[in-house]
């Protein structure tokens, strides 16, 4: 029986999402999109009639953005599994939920824990022990050192570096290039080296 998946999303985020989908034997079923504008994407018509969505259990979450995966996992059900690319160095004792696209040269040490809907990004290195809630976005070659948490819908940018240790409040983004070496609060905005707080984000 062959396994389908329907991608919510088709911007560029959901390309490489579909890609690994198919790499992985899933059929593209549909790929919807709000955005009337956005008629294709890859080799796939895009619908924009959001009752096609409803009633299915096979959705995947392929949207950038962490809040808007978030608010659509409210409205429709989730694919109960993870799109992990054949590339990806992942340790046995890894705990995944549902939801999650791991991409290509990602690695995953021992112990880490991730939640539900998160996007481990291109060549992202996670070491031991680190707690990733629902809804992160580990950014491209950023590197996580061993017990980092990310709480719920952080965002750790393009190569951004993070101490080991270090808790990275919720929905709070770490620009790219930023080495933190201290907690970071819920809702902030930090960059540099060391991180600063360059702005608070408004809940
Ligand atoms: C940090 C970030 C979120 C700030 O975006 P923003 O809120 O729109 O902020 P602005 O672009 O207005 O920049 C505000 C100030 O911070 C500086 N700044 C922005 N990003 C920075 C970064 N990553 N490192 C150092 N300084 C940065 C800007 O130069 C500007 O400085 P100024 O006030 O002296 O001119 C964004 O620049 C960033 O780095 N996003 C991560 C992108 C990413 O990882 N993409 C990968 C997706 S897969």
């Amino acid at each position: 029986m062959s396994k389908e998946v329907n991608i919510l999303g088709a911007g560029g985020h959901a390309k490489v999402v579909i890609e690994i989908a198919e790499e992985l034997g899933y059929k593209i079923e549909q790929v919807y999109d709000q955005n009337i504008d956005v008629t294709t994407i890859l080799d796939y018509a895009v619908s924009h009639n959001s009752d096609s969505l409803s009633g299915k259990e096979n959705i995947f979450y392929a949207l950038g953005s962490n809040y808007n995966r978030k608010s659509n996992s409210l409205k429709y059900k989730s694919a109960n599994f993870n799109l992990i690319h054949p590339s990806a160095i992942i340790s046995r004792s890894v705990a995944f939920g549902m939801g999650n696209v791991v991409m290509a040269g990602v690695i995953i040490n021992s112990s880490v824990q991730i939640g539900n809907h998160c996007v481990i990004n291109t060549s992202a290195c996670i070491d031991h022990d680190c707690e990733i809630e629902d809804f992160v976005h580990i950014s491209p070659n950023a590197a996580l050192a061993g017990n980092v948490k990310v709480l719920e819908g952080a965002h750790v940018g393009i190569g951004a570096s993070v101490k080991q240790n270090v808790t990275i409040g919720k929905w709070s983004i770490v620009g790219a290039g930023a080495v933190v070496v201290n907690d970071v609060p819920d809702n902030v905005v930090v960059v540099g080296n060391p991180a600063k707080i360059i702005k608070n984000i408004s809940k």
